[in-house]
């Protein structure tokens, strides 16, 4: 905390310094103006999952901690009590059965629903008989069920169209198409509307042959379609084959340039190799 240089030998700082010193980081230990204050473990709470609402800097000289249902204390919404030296628990009118106070005057939820989400009051009774409430907003998401997607066509000649849709009936509160297994590059030729639920592509080309799949994500989870395999055949060629030329070519060709240069002979070879059909 003091710079060396200042306080080359230890004992040799005043005992005002070391008196400031202890008091300052009393002062930082504790930091006694803090409101009571409540955290939720975790923060994003799942349908099912055990949640914990905890008391940040548990103040001292209490006697008794009571939850209550909502942002206000009103008997008829209080969860249970509990007075600390007799370590006595007691349910209130809104008590589910699920809910446990511990000695440290956090409150246990287990298995939490979707009706559990709202504000949480905790009151807490010092021993002079003063109180202080602190409140804290619960939130609990289901996990979202697999969506589907539907093509107008799976197969579809280059400079077609095609129009994607998801279906999905759940409370994502997030959704992205996926091509490929990469977040889909949203091109000029491809069309998002209805909440983005339906892509249309088209002119189609190759590129866009592949996998699609969409994405549905809440905090809590997120799920993803099967994979909608989309084939891009071949369009009209100016060819009377009506394929591309280079699908036909079934030898090998090479061209040998001879050139001429001052002084030397330039061969230049050629080769490629080509498909078969
Ligand atoms: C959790 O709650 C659901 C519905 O409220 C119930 O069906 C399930 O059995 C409960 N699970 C546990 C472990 O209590
Ligand atoms: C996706 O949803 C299905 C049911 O629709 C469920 O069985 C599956 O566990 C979910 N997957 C994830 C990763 O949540
Ligand atoms: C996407 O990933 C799955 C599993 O990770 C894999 O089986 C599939 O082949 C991949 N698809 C593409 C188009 O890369």
């Amino acid at each position: 905390m003091w710079p060396p240089s200042a306080h080359p030998h230890r004992e040799c700082i005043p005992w005002q310094g070391l008196l400031l010193t202890a008091s300052l980081l009393t002062f930082w230990n504790a930091p006694t103006t803090a409101r009571l204050f409540i955290v939720s473990v975790p923060f994003e709470a799942a349908e099912g999952e055990n949640v914990h609402l905890s008391v940040v800097y548990l103040p001292k000289n209490l006697y008794s901690y009571g939850w209550y249902k909502g942002k206000t204390v009103e008997p008829k919404r209080l969860i249970a009590a509990y007075v600390i030296d007799t370590h006595v628990r007691t349910p209130g009118p809104a008590y589910s059965g699920r809910e446990t106070i511990s000695l440290s005057g956090d409150l246990h939820f287990q298995n939490v629903t979707l009706e559990d989400t709202g504000y949480y009051t905790l009151q807490v009774t010092y021993r002079n008989s003063q109180t202080d409430q602190a409140s804290h907003h619960l939130r609990v998401y289901e996990s979202v069920a697999q969506p589907s997607i539907q093509a107008s066509s799976t197969a579809v000649t280059e400079k077609g169209s095609v129009v994607l849709t998801c279906l999905t009936n759940n409370a994502g509160t997030s959704f992205q198409w996926i091509f490929n297994n990469q977040s889909l590059q949203v091109t000029k030729r491809m069309k998002l509307s209805w909440f983005n639920h339906v892509l249309t592509i088209g002119p189609i080309r190759q590129e866009d042959a592949g996998e699609y799949q969409r994405e549905v994500s809440n905090p809590v989870s997120s799920n993803r379609s099967d994979p909608l395999k989309l084939i891009v055949k071949y369009g009209e060629s100016p060819f009377a084959w009506g394929r591309p030329p280079w699908e036909h070519i079934t030898s090998s060709y090479s061209v040998t340039i001879w050139g001429e240069q001052p002084g030397s002979t330039l061969q230049q070879q050629h080769s490629s190799t080509q498909r078969s059909n």
